[in-house]
């Protein structure tokens, strides 16, 4: 599928995925979405990709939403195939590797929903979040009701979705919404740094520790343990797992392959 409104460019073992409507401060329309969809497919594949980062083109924003131009008119049918029929942002979570959000201006709606299904969030300082659906007269409909519950605690994004404020980068850092703030001009160095230092570790042991770390919220805490023994007895059958242990006894660096 070629891609418009996403573009890809691979940085080393890291590939940055831009959604590309500045214009439209990146709003997500239908076919945006399915793009999304396909370039994570696309990348699951490959690799040489160890980590992703997804952020916005041009210097405002991250991405403000579900485009609301396509809300006009549209059925609850419509919009409910709409919603089951792509589900970019559970690709996004269930991705078998980190992904990293570089939230670099407007997170709102469908884009703190996108943010938040990514592994990391790292924002720069004039970045905005918020979840302002309510203000439309409807409500979070891509995860922004469950994922921000189990992130911050259901008090505080109770109060987020039911008035629809955008807060602050420093303001989302307070409440775990994001895990870092830097300074725009040092936005995409640091994430990269990050980037770069998880993509140098074992791809078996980082898709394990995500897995595992989603099952916290996926299952109750018995089924989480006993899933998290498997999954750990299962790096034992990578190759992986052998190369980290002997660098660590021969005091050198591991060459992690992923297999
Ligand atoms: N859907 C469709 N178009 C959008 C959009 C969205 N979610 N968000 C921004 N745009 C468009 C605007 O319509 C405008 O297009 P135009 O130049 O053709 O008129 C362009 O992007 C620039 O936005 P603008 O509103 O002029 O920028 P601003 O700096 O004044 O305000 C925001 C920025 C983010 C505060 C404002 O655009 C906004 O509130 N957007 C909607 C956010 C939202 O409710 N998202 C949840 C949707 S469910």
């Amino acid at each position: 599928m070629a891609l418009e409104n996403v573009l890809i460019e691979k940085r080393g073992r890291v590939a940055i995925v831009t959604i590309n409507r500045p214009d439209k401060l990146n709003a997500l329309n239908i076919a945006t979405r399915k793009e999304i969809l396909a370039a994570f497919e696309q990348l699951k594949g490959d690799d040489d990709v160890r980590v992703v980062v997804i952020t916005g083109a041009g210097e405002k924003s991250f991405i403000a939403g579900a485009d609301i131009n396509e809300f006009a008119g549209m059925s609850a049918i419509g919009q409910r195939g709409v919603m089951k029929g792509g589900r970019a942002f559970d690709s996004v979570e269930d991705f078998p590797k980190p992904v990293i959000a570089m939230i670099n201006g407007f997170a709102l709606g469908g884009g703190c929903e996108l943010a938040m299904s990514c592994d990391i969030r790292i924002a720069s300082s004039k970045a905005r979040l918020g979840q302002p659906e309510i203000k439309l007269g409807i409500i979070p409909g891509g995860g922004g009701t469950q994922r921000m519950a189990r992130l911050i605690g259901e008090g505080k994004a109770m109060e987020l979705i039911l008035t629809g404020d955008m807060i602050s980068a420093e303001e989302a850092k307070r409440l775990g919404l994001v895990n870092h703030v830097f300074e725009p001009d040092e936005l995409e160095t640091k994430t990269l740094e990050l980037a770069d230092r998880i993509a140098e570790l074992s791809p078996v042991a980082l898709a394990m520790a995500k897995a595992s770390v989603k099952n916290a919220s996926r299952m109750n805490l018995r089924e989480g343990l006993d899933s998290e023994i498997d999954l750990f007895a299962l790096c034992f059958s990578s190759e992986d797992k052998e190369e980290g242990v002997r660098a660590f006894i021969e005091k050198r660096k591991p060459e992690f392959k992923g297999k």
